[in-house]
């Protein structure tokens, strides 16, 4: 597949997703989520990869919906357009292989709602964060309401909503909006190797415990703790749990086949 506003490179079983319009600040045009869309989709599919980093090309990890589309929309075009990029986003979000955004500098509006899609945030010392969306006259259109509440809580998600300031990458890890915060010119490493760690794990394992906190924060206690020994109890059929313990009697590394 060719893409006209990503990079995609596989390496390693990781796949580095790249938005690539640095002259827009990789300003996120509807050309450019569906390509998204379609590189998610991909590496999900791929056997041969493991888990997916996302950043941006250039100063930029995404300063937000692209505002010249934005600018002429109809109602009913800004509806369509927010559900489509939601469905987008849900992919990363829901990907059963880790995604990590690895969020290099402006991470503005969509491109804060696409990092917080992402399993992790990893942020540079240089990235930005923030959803100015209010400066605008609008609302988030891509889960910024309800991921930031969720993800830092009320209060601190009003703040950001209400004022649309940015903040600092040290002020986006206290925070909680990004996970762990390393210096740009080790970023890529920094996030290679969070995602090798992932790698040595069992595939199914990572996926259970994906799929367990996806669903289990969208439901009660309860019910969360029913769908984690669920998945719990399907796990124990895999070749992987079999291998996973056998190495640890053994005292030998693992070697997962994702079965
Ligand atoms: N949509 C469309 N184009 C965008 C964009 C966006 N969200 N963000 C940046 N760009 C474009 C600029 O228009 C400019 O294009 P030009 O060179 O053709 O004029 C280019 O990217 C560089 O941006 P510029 O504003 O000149 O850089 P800066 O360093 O002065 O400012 C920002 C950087 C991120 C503070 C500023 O670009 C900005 O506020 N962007 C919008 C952020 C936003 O509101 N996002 C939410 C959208 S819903």
């Amino acid at each position: 597949m060719t893409y006209s506003n990503l990079t995609v490179d596989i390496a390693d079983r990781i796949a580095t997703i790249t938005v690539n319009r640095p002259d827009k600040l990789n300003a996120l045009n509807d050309a450019t989520i569906a390509e998204l869309g379609v590189a998610i989709d991909a590496a999900i599919a791929n056997d041969s990869v493991g888990a997916v980093i996302l950043t941006g090309a250039g100063r930029a990890f995404v300063a937000g919906a692209d505002i010249s589309e934005l600018a002429s929309q109809s109602p009913l075009e800004a509806q369509a357009r927010a559900r489509a990029g939601q469905t987008v986003f849900r992919k990363f979000e829901t990907s059963p292989k880790p995604t990590i955004a690895a969020v290099n500098g402006f991470s503005l509006g969509g491109g804060c709602e696409l990092a917080m899609a992402c399993h992790l945030r990893i942020a540079s010392d240089k990235a930005k964060f923030g959803q100015p969306e209010a400066k605008l006259g609008i609302v988030p259109g891509f889960g910024g309401s309800q991921r930031l509440p969720r993800l830092i809580g009320r209060g601190a998600a009003l703040k950001l909503l209400l004022t649309g300031d940015m903040i600092d990458a040290t002020e986006a890890h206290r925070l909680g909006l990004a996970d762990d915060v390393v210096p740009a010119d080790q970023l890529m490493d920094r996030v290679r190797a969070l995602a090798t760690t992932m790698l040595a794990n069992g595939p199914l394992a990572l996926a259970g415990c994906i799929d367990a906190v996806n669903r289990g924060l969208d439901t009660s206690l309860e019910e969360g703790c029913r769908i984690e020994s669920d998945l719990f109890g399907l796990l124990s059929a895999t070749a992987d749990m079999r291998e996973g313990m056998q190495a640890f009697l053994d005292k030998r590394p693992a070697t997962f086949t994702g079965r």
